[in-house]
C-alpha cells in the first residue's frame, strides 16, 4: 500500500460573477479554475465578516541559482560535491527581493492589512482578513463550498486577481482556487502470513550470501540483507538521523516495533526506538489499537534495516494549511532546523493532476532547498501502475505526486528474488508539470526510443521520468497491532532504499566525508553500476499493459535495486 491523499474529482460546469475591479490599481486575473471541483457544491457567498487566514507566496529571488547550487553539491564530478549549503545560504536564494516585500506590503497596507512571515526565508506571508477585505484585495468573491460526501466546508474562490504591478513579486495566494483535500484513507489490508512459514531470522544464516528461498514469498530484514548485501553491523554515527514522515493520524507503535525486532532482528536491542517530532498538531498515540499499518511498516523497515541509525518519526497532524497535505509544512519545519535529517522517507502520495501547478512548483523548490542542505528525500512512487497513486479508471496515464518533481528520489517496487522483477502496481511514468532534468536526459531518451510508439498519446514524452530506483514491495512481514502480517506496496520500497542510503551515510560520516544529499545526480552517473537493473515486468493500468521494464532505466523500476557493496565503492568508501 501507499497511502493516497487524493482529491479533486472530475470538474462540473458552473458559472460565477465577479465584483467590479478596484479603482486605483489595474487588476489582472492570476489563477482561475474553470469549474467547481466534483464533490463540492456552492452555498453562496461567504459571510463578509468571517475571518480568513490566507498565505501569500512571494516570488523567490533566485530559484535558478538554487537549482545550480543544488546540482553543484550533488553531482559527483563537481568540485563542490558534498559541500552542502548552510541554512543562511539557502535562504538567500529563496528570500524574496526587498522590492517584492515592499511592493506586497504597500499593497496590503493600502487595505489596512499587515502580514507576518511564516517560512524561514520569508517567502511565505500569512494574513488574517475578513472575507470583505479578501474580496476587495483580490477582486473576487469568496464563496462557501461543501463537500457532499464528507460534509467538509471550505471558503474558496474559482478565480482571483492581483494588481498588475505585483506580477513578478506575488507568486500566488492560498487557499483560493485549491480546494481542500478530502483525505482518502485506504482500506488497510493486512494479509495473514502464509501457512507454515517460519520467521526467517530463526532459519537464515545472516552471514551467508545466498538468499533463502523463503524470501520469494516472505520478505524480512534478513532477506533484504541477503538480497542487497545490507550490513547487519550497527551504525555508529549519532548525527546521522533518518527521518520517517507520518500523515493522516498514522501512529508508529513502539510495542509493535519491539515485537518486530524481537522476532526478526534478535541481534538488535528490542528496545530500540525512535525520536518523535511533531507539527501541525501531530501526535503519536501509543494505544495499540490506534497503531497505523503504514507508520508501523515505515518505522520497522527503517529501524529494522538501517541497524543502529537514529530514526526520527515526524508526525504531521491534521491542521495542515499548505494545500498539499502537509508536504510543504514538513519541509519548512525541517528547513528551520540547524541540522535537518540526512535522509527523509515518505510513503504517502497523490495524483499530480489534483495539485495546483503553483503549489507543486513551490513544493518542488522546497525539496531543492532541503537537498542543498544535504538531505536525501525519498518518496514511494505510488501503487496504481500507470493509473496513478492508487489504481483507478483512466484513459491517459496519471503521473503521481510528488514523484514528478526532479529534486527528490522516487522509489518503485519489485518482487521475487531470482531475479527480481517489477511489482505490477509500481507507479511510474512521466510528469506533466516538470520537464526532463539533465541528469536523466540520456537514459530517459534511450528508453523512449526503445519504447517506440507503444502507449503513444497516453503520456507526456517531455516530462520528468519516474521512479528513479526500486526495492522490494511485496509479501513484506511487519508486526501490526500485536500480530505478524504481510503488506505490499511501494510504501515498503521507500523506507528500504532510504535505509541503504542511511547506512552509506553512516560509513561516509565515520570516514570524515559528507553524506550523500540529493541522490539523483549520483544515481544516474557513478551510482548507476552499483544498482541491479530490473529488466522484466510492467505496470498495467488505463486498459493497457503500462510500461515494460527493460535493460537500463524504465518507468517501472527506475535504474534498479541497491547492491550495497557496489554502492559502497561508488560513493568512494
Ligand atoms: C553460517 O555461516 C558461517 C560463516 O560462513 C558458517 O561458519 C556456519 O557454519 C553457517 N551456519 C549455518 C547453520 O549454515
Ligand atoms: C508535458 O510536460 C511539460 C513539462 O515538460 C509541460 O510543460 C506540458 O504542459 C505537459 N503537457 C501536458 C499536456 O500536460
Amino acid at each position: 500500500m501507499m497511502l493516497a491523499l487524493s482529491f479533486f474529482l472530475p470538474f462540473l460546469a458552473t458559472c460565477l460573477t465577479y465584483a467590479t475591479p478596484l479603482s486605483g490599481r489595474s487588476m489582472i486575473v492570476h489563477e482561475r479554475r474553470e469549474a467547481i471541483p466534483g464533490g463540492f457544491v456552492s452555498h453562496g457567498l461567504a459571510p463578509k465578516d468571517a475571518v480568513l487566514n490566507l498565505r501569500l507566496a512571494l516570488v523567490q529571488s533566485d530559484p535558478a541559482g538554487l537549482e545550480e547550487a543544488l546540482m553543484a553539491v550533488s553531482t559527483p564530478s563537481s568540485a563542490l560535491y558534498g559541500q552542502f549549503l548552510s541554512k543562511e545560504e539557502v535562504e538567500k536564494f529563496v528570500a524574496p527581493a526587498p522590492q517584492s516585500v515592499a511592493a506586497v506590503s504597500a499593497f496590503l497596507s493600502e487595505h489596512g492589512v499587515t502580514a507576518k512571515p511564516i517560512s524561514p526565508a520569508g517567502d511565505w506571508l500569512s494574513i488574517d482578513v475578513t472575507v470583505a477585505q479578501a474580496n476587495a484585495l483580490f477582486n473576487t468573491e469568496f464563496t462557501t463550498f461543501t463537500h457532499t460526501e464528507t460534509g467538509a466546508t471550505a471558503v474558496r474562490t474559482l478565480e482571483y486577481s492581483i494588481p498588475a504591478d505585483l506580477q513578478g513579486h506575488l507568486d500566488f495566494v492560498h487557499p483560493t482556487t485549491t480546494f481542500p483535500e478530502s483525505l482518502n484513507r485506504q482500506p488497510l489490508v493486512s494479509i495473514p502470513l502464509p501457512k507454515g512459514v517460519v520467521p526467517l531470522a530463526t532459519q537464515a544464516n545472516l552471514s551467508t550470501d545466498a538468499v533463502p528461498a523463503s524470501c520469494a514469498t516472505l520478505i524480512t530484514p534478513a532477506c533484504l540483507q541477503a538480497l542487497y548485501g545490507i550490513p547487519t553491523t550497527r551504525a555508529t554515527q549519532t548525527s546521522n538521523v533518518l527521518g520517517v514522515s507520518g500523515f493522516i493520524d498514522q501512529f508508529a507503535n513502539q510495542a509493535d516495533l519491539k515485537s518486530f525486532l524481537t522476532s526478526l532482528r534478535p541481534d538488535l536491542l528490542s528496545t530500540t526506538g525512535f525520536t518523535l517530532q511533531t507539527l501541525d498538531g501531530g501526535t503519536n498515540s501509543q494505544t495499540r489499537s490506534q497503531a497505523g499499518l503504514e507508520a508501523d511498516l515505515d518505522t520497522q523497515y527503517t529501524i529494522g534495516v538501517a541497524s543502529g541509525v537514529p530514526v526520527a518519526f515526524v508526525s504531521v497532524g491534521d491542521s495542515t494549511r499548505d494545500g498539499v497535505f502537509g508536504f510543504l509544512d514538513i519541509i519548512n519545519f525541517l528547513l528551520a532546523e540547524s541540522n535537518p535529517p540526512h535522509v527523509l522517507t515518505t510513503s504517502y502520495g497523490a495524483n499530480e493532476n489534483g495539485v495546483s501547478r503553483a503549489l507543486a512548483n513551490n513544493l518542488c523548490n522546497a525539496y531543492a532547498q532541503l537537498g542543498a542542505r544535504g538531505t536525501s528525500i525519498l518518496f514511494s512512487s505510488g501503487d496504481g501502475g500507470v493509473s496513478g497513486s492508487q489504481s483507478g479508471t483512466c484513459t491517459t496515464f496519471v503521473p503521481t505526486f510528488p514523484s514528478g518533481c526532479p529534486f527528490m528520489t522516487s522509489v518503485g517496487a519489485t518482487t521475487g528474488i531470482s531475479p527480481e522483477t517489477s511489482a505490477t502496481f509500481s507507479s511510474g511514468g512521466f510528469s506533466n508539470f516538470f520537464g526532463i532534468p539533465s541528469y536523466q536526459a540520456s537514459t530517459v531518451s534511450a528508453y523512449l526510443t526503445k519504447l517506440g510508439s507503444t502507449n503513444s498519446g497516453k503520456f507526456n514524452r517531455t516530462g520528468r521520468g519516474f521512479p528513479d530506483v526500486s526495492a522490494q514491495g511485496e509479501h513484506v512481514e511487519i508486526f501490526f497491532q500485536g500480530a505478524s502480517t504481510t503488506v505490499a506496496g511501494t510504501s515498503c520500497s521507500s523506507p528500504i532504499f532510504a535505509s541503504v542510503v542511511s547506512l552509506l551515510n553512516d560509513e561516509l560520516i565515520a570516514a570524515g566525508k559528507s553524506p550523500l544529499g540529493f541522490l539523483n545526480p549520483f544515481l544516474y552517473s557513478t551510482g548507476l553500476s552499483a544498482l541491479t537493473d530490473v529488466t522484466t515486468g510492467n505496470n498495467p493500468g488505463c486498459n493497457t499493459n503500462g510500461f515494460p521494464a527493460t535493460t537500463g532505466w524504465d518507468p517501472v523500476t527506475g535504474l534498479g535495486t541497491p547492491n550495497f557493496a557496489a554502492l559502497r565503492t561508488a560513493v568512494g568508501l
